[in-house]
């Protein structure tokens, strides 16, 4: 089909499927129960604070105008049991929704003169988060508008942060989107593996979420597997794991790791990690990527690095110490800067 054709069509797709469900449209905008009310002092810019679960390394952002991202958001927390806070446009939602659709084209097009529409919700800081999951409504295509400007403001305190992508749509894929994260976050790791469920999809809420948290090897909180994918490190005295990614190269090393632990004496370099050499090779799977605190690296092939700090390079990710998120928490673990011998075993 000719391309001209297609944006008017899938723009009518998604007209007629919402003039299909009233219900959806009947909903009253965005049931805030169980989210914190704190945004009385907006124009006095006080951060908000997430609603707190027992697993504080992930965080859950979302906007919603009609709850159906808001139920997916809600899903991925009752399986993670992890922190959670709604982004929310500093105007509330038009409830009319030919208001809604005509404020969205203005405010996409805003957007793409730089100019963000405010909003009411602000964080301070991002330290504890190993992995923030990002969701949103796909708005003409595009990341609903609320979400693009929390980005834009936040893009610094969410540089080197792995950000897990899902939304919800009519029938729009969920690629654009994906592309304006990258634009807005430059400096973050926008996840490849991303959730869209579209309105035909949204009963498989609950299996679907299931399915992409495994596929992004995290582990859930009725989930406790060890067997997963992880290692011990030892370091001076200090144990702790950290959880691999799947891949050829961390394949290799488990199979190395069975036959006996592995000693690696490293040292500081860029102010940013520490690395040693394995004394043998691995399969490289290299692509362009952006370390955090905590990220264990391959580096051409036979160098094991741990990060403390951001770098951007084109190298194999093997993984992540686990529950650590900040270059202090690491450096601590690693008996701080200087020369230090690292334990790899099996668990
Ligand atoms: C302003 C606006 C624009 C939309 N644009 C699209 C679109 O381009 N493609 C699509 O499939 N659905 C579109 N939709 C439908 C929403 O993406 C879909 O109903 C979504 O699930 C709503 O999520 P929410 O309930 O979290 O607000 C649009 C809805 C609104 C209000």
């Amino acid at each position: 089909m000719k391309r001209f054709l297609m944006l008017p069509l899938m723009l009518l797709t998604f007209i007629l499927l919402s003039a299909c469900s009233p219900a959806n449209e009947q909903t009253p905008a965005t049931d805030t129960s169980g989210q914190q009310e704190n945004h009385e002092g907006d124009e006095e810019n006080i951060p908000d604070i997430p609603t707190t679960g027992n697993n504080g390394q992930y965080l859950i952002l979302f906007c919603s105008r009609t709850n159906n991202t808001e139920r997916l958001a809600q899903q991925i927390q009752s399986q993670l049991d992890c922190d959670i806070l709604e982004v929310q446009p500093a105007q509330p939602y038009e409830e009319d929704y030919n208001a809604m659709l005509n404020r969205a084209q203005e405010e996409l097009a805003a957007i793409l003169q730089g100019n963000y529409p405010p909003i009411s919700t602000s964080m301070d800081n991002f330290d504890k988060y190993d992995f923030i999951f990002v969701g949103y409504p796909i708005w003409y295509g595009s990341m609903a508008t609320p979400m693009q400007t929390f980005l834009h403001e936040h893009a610094s305190k969410l540089a080197g942060k792995h950000i897990a992508l899902f939304a919800t749509s009519g029938s729009s894929g969920i690629s654009t989107s994906v592309n304006e994260a990258a634009k807005l976050c430059p400096e973050s790791e926008i996840l490849s593996s991303t959730l869209l469920l579209t309105s035909s999809q949204l009963s498989e809420m609950d299996s679907r979420v299931t399915s992409w948290l495994e596929q992004l090897n995290i582990q859930t909180a009725n989930n406790n597997n060890m067997e997963k994918n992880q290692i011990r490190l030892a370091a001076n005295g200090k144990s702790f794991t950290a959880t691999l990614v799947e891949n050829s190269s961390t394949e290799a090393l488990k199979a190395r790791l069975s036959q006996g632990n592995i000693n690696i004496q490293m040292n500081d370099y860029g102010d940013m990690e520490k690395v040693g050499s394995l004394g043998f090779s691995l399969p490289r799977n290299d692509q362009q990527t952006t370390t955090g605190p905590g990220d264990l690296i391959l580096y051409q092939g036979n160098s094991f690095v741990i990060y403390y700090d951001t770098n951007s390079w084109n190298f194999t990710r093997l993984g992540k110490i686990d529950g650590v998120s900040t270059r202090e928490q690491v450096l601590d673990l690693l008996d701080g800067k200087g020369e230090v011998t690292v334990t790899l075993s099996l668990k």
